[in-house]
């Protein structure tokens, strides 16, 4: 249906919601039937036909072909600039250590990433003598202060900036077309953590006019663990190079052991065997929300996430960490739990009411994922437990 979303039909799609109020979908969604069908029978298949026999292996290669096509479609990029990779992280690395580092090249991210992407730039920093700058931003900062701030880092000999396209740890939406413009008018690329994104809202990759754009499959894309995917720009393709030189990246080798590498297919990228059971979940998960329509999807998550912050911030003592303007706003709703340590509160609210959530850091404190398939009695229900929790822990 597309327009609305029809929370009954969806939520018999996810055994998990009978029985936990599931907000953490930021981590890892829960497990919807289709995906769980695709990868069973991919495997029932394999166990009776065989993953390498004639039929196998066409089956495997029709199977990434219908996927990296459902991308496409999903994302509005070209086939051959997307790849499945095993996380956001592979493919963040892919693009960090892909690159020709010069000493000094500068890279530029933010003080509210995660450490995903924290780790990736100090790792060039350590490896390369990178110029890191990492921006201050507090997560209540405004778009105006967000691109001042970016506007001055960003300076003459910035090769990357790497940036989450939503914060995990606040859910603050960057003004990702403002700054990937800020760094093209300066000679930089731009490469996006997509693993709050992708699936959160729609994500057009063209007319983002992004790089490079990591995800996750198994977050808002419904997937399974172990699946991702990686965009490079068609005119990039050629100069990202392999940092895992594999079978993959090769095209052609020869009895005196020399060999040519691939240098337009982005395959040339990955390391090794991939599990087209997962591959095959992961296509199962863009479709639930293609069928769904993104437009209505990202609409809904929002509703309920300012149903949530609306909740919370009328209860006194109450204090939102995450953005509550709408632009800059997503299905990540977080809030400061005072001197209580966060993970003691997650458990609390997992024991005594069944809400899955998670504790963040920096801003420190808790995280609630209001997703498309959550009910208004859900979020009221959370709002009022959070509630509970905080007046007899403080
Ligand atoms: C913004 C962000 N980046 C990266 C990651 C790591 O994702 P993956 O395990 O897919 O590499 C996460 C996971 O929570 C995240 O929220």
């Amino acid at each position: 249906m597309e327009g609305t979303v029809d929370i009954k039909a969806i939520r018999d799609q996810i055994p998990i919601t009978q029985s936990i109020t599931y907000m953490n979908t930021g981590w890892t969604c829960p497990v919807f039937t289709p995906v769980a069908e695709a990868i069973r029978s991919q495997i029932q298949f394999e166990m009776e036909q065989g993953a390498a026999t004639l039929a196998g292996i066409a089956r495997s290669e029709e199977a990434l072909a219908r996927l990296r096509q459902a991308l496409a479609s999903f994302f509005n990029a070209g086939v051959e600039e997307l790849m499945p990779t095993q996380n956001t992280t592979a493919g963040l690395n892919m693009v960090a250590g892909g690159l020709a580092w010069r000493e000094g090249d500068g890279l530029v991210t933010c003080s509210l990433e995660h450490p995903s992407v924290l780790g990736m730039a100090h790792g060039l920093r350590n490896r390369f003598g990178v110029n890191l700058r990492i921006v201050q931003l507090n997560s209540l900062d405004d778009t105006e202060t967000i691109l001042a701030k970016f506007d001055e880092a960003i300076i003459p000999g910035t090769r990357l900036v790497a940036i989450s396209h939503v914060q995990y740890s606040c859910g603050l939406r960057m003004p990702v077309e403002e700054i990937i413009s800020l760094a093209h008018q300066r000679g930089a690329q731009v490469v996006l953590d997509g693993a709050q994104a992708a699936g959160q809202m729609a994500v057009d990759l063209t007319t983002m006019g992004v790089d490079y754009y990591s995800m996750p499959g198994q977050k808002w894309l419904l997937g399974p663990g172990g699946t991702g995917v990686l965009y490079v720009r068609q005119n990039l393709i050629a100069d990202l190079q392999p940092v895992a030189g594999s079978y993959r990246s090769v095209a052609s080798w020869e009895a005196d052991g020399t060999v040519t590498f691939k240098d337009q297919a982005l395959e040339k990228l990955l390391a090794g065997t991939a599990s087209t059971a997962l591959q095959c979940g992961l296509e199962a998960g863009v479709g639930i929300l293609a069928g769904l329509g993104m437009a209505a999807v990202e609409q809904r998550h929002l509703a309920l996430s300012n149903r949530m912050k609306d909740r919370l911030a009328a209860m006194p003592g109450v204090q939102l960490t995450c953005p509550v303007d709408p632009a800059r706003s997503s299905g990540l709703v977080t809030i400061a739990v005072g001197g209580i340590e966060p993970s003691d509160f997650v458990e609390r609210l997992y024991r005594e009411d069944d809400i899955a959530i998670r504790a963040v850091l920096h801003p420190d404190g808790v995280r609630l994922c209001t997703a498309f398939f959550n009910t208004e009695d859900e979020i009221d229900e959370a709002a009022d437990a959070v509630k509970r929790v905080l007046d007899t822990m403080q």
